[in-house]
């Protein structure tokens, strides 16, 4: 395949940022992920940041402009001229139009749209349970993937924290935003023959497995 840029699509919860560590390893590709440059935005207390904390808290979406050329400068850059991981982008109409309108500016295509299905009960279990290191950023799951200390890194033993909008009363939030204002852009992939649904209620390596099944077959009917 000549470039491989995957677009990991789904609610939240439903494990983009487990298989993207996987993919990275995978494919040593460039991983561009908004969720984690708006909080990394957050954190330095940059414009960016201030302007979207209010919206994240809230669990709402953040205003177009402020991503879309974000997203298309970084995705354009030299380092991911053989392709990329975009995760959590796009999450409305717009921003898959200016994405679309970016690719056909360049020249390419997207490969995938990996669609991670899993259902509401099950990302509300995923997310509640979710802590995450404040240093490496290394995901664990207290049940189904805890770390060997309790509380603690197993990469570097630094803290575990609970994101602040994995709280109860703005998951139910940001699950209404993902079906009301994300999940319509799932007919829009389809439509072009782009979609690939992955069954995300697997556990992480049976669905690294599938997400490696499906990406060897769009390499073979590439050569055919
Ligand atoms: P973002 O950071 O993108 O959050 P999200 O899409 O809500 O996704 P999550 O990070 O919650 O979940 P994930 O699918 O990565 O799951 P994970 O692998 O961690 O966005 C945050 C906010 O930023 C948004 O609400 C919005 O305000 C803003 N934003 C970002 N992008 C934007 C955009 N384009 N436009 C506007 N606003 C934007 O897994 C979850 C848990 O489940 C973990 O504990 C994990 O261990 C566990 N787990 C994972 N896989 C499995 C499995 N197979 N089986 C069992 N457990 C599993």
């Amino acid at each position: 395949m000549s470039e491989l840029n995957l677009i990991l699509f789904g609610p939240p919860g439903a494990g983009k940022g487990t298989q993207a560590a996987r993919l990275q390893e995978d494919f040593r590709l460039p991983y561009v992920a908004t969720g984690d440059i708006l909080r990394a935005a957050v954190k330095e207390g940059t414009e960016l940041g201030q302007k979207a904390k209010g919206f994240m808290d809230a669990g709402a979406l953040v205003p177009d402009e402020l991503l879309i050329d974000l997203v298309v400068d970084r995705i354009g850059a030299e380092d991911a001229r053989d392709g990329f991981i975009l995760d959590g982008f796009p999450r409305t109409r717009a921003q898959a139009d200016a994405l679309a309108a970016a690719f056909e500016g360049l020249g390419r295509r997207i490969t995938a749209v990996l669609l991670f299905d899993v259902p509401d009960e099950e990302l509300i279990r995923r997310i509640s349970g979710r802590r995450v290191s404040v240093k490496t950023g290394r995901v664990y799951h207290v049940e189904s993937d805890p770390p060997k200390h309790e509380g603690r890194c197993d990469v570097d033993g630094s803290r575990l924290v609970q994101r602040d909008d994995d709280k109860p009363e703005v998951v139910k939030q940001r699950l209404d935003v993902y079906h009301d204002q994300t999940e319509p852009l799932v007919s829009y992939y389809d439509e072009r023959g782009l979609l690939r649904r992955i069954d995300g209620t697997r556990s992480p390596t049976e669905v690294h497995d599938h997400v490696r099944a499906v990406l060897a077959t769009l390499r073979l009917e590439e050569t055919l």
